[in-house]
């Protein structure tokens, strides 16, 4: 097995790499942040969350042919008590149904029980097909509705949760 660089963490993809992300990266995460959104975080909120110590932002990358590599998509929760809060995931537009964003809520899930949490939660727009099925995959279940969530257009967000 190859060797993980410094900062690297163990990823269960063959080429799909895993890391925290730092201060380097905001341009990288924001330039995915503004086309996955409605409604993207600022580049305050981002650079805020940083420095937040219950606030993790995970990076999938991919080895680049020529060298170097690409930010493929991230997740950003937060661990608090025994529970894993899940407040963002997203993928690059054209490297959607690679499987980036089970890499990164599998590497989020992980890092929570390895935090000897019990629960993991997030809320969904009730429109988000993609999303809720890819949190479905998980054994995510919906326990609640919260009505006009969203503020842009009033949508309402599911309630998810699974026991870790
Ligand atoms: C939702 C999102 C993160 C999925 O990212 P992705 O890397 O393409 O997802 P994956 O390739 O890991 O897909 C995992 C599973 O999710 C489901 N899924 C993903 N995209 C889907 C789509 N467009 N339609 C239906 N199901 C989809 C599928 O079950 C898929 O498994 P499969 O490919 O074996 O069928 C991505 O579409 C995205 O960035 N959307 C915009 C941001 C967003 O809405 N984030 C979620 C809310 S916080």
């Amino acid at each position: 097995m190859r060797r993980l660089r410094e900062g690297e963490l163990p990823s269960p993809h063959p080429t799909f790499q895993l890391r925290q992300m730092t201060h380097d990266d905001l341009p990288a995460v924001m330039a995915i942040e503004a086309v996955a959104f409605r409604n993207p975080w600022s580049l305050e909120l981002l650079r805020r969350e940083l420095s937040h110590e219950w606030s993790t932002i995970l990076l999938v990358e991919e080895p680049l042919p020529q060298g170097g590599l690409r930010l493929l998509g991230f997740s950003i929760f937060w661990i608090v008590h025994d529970e894993v809060h899940i407040l963002n995931v997203a993928t690059a537009p054209e490297q959607r149904r690679r499987g980036v964003a089970r890499v990164a809520l599998e590497a989020t899930l992980a890092r929570g029980r390895e935090r000897k949490c019990t629960l993991a939660t997030l809320e969904v727009r009730r429109s988000n097909e993609a999303a809720l099925n890819l949190y479905k995959g998980f054994g995510f279940r919906a326990v609640g509705i919260r009505p006009n969530y969203y503020a842009d257009e009033g949508e309402d967000a599911i309630v998810m949760v699974l026991d870790l």
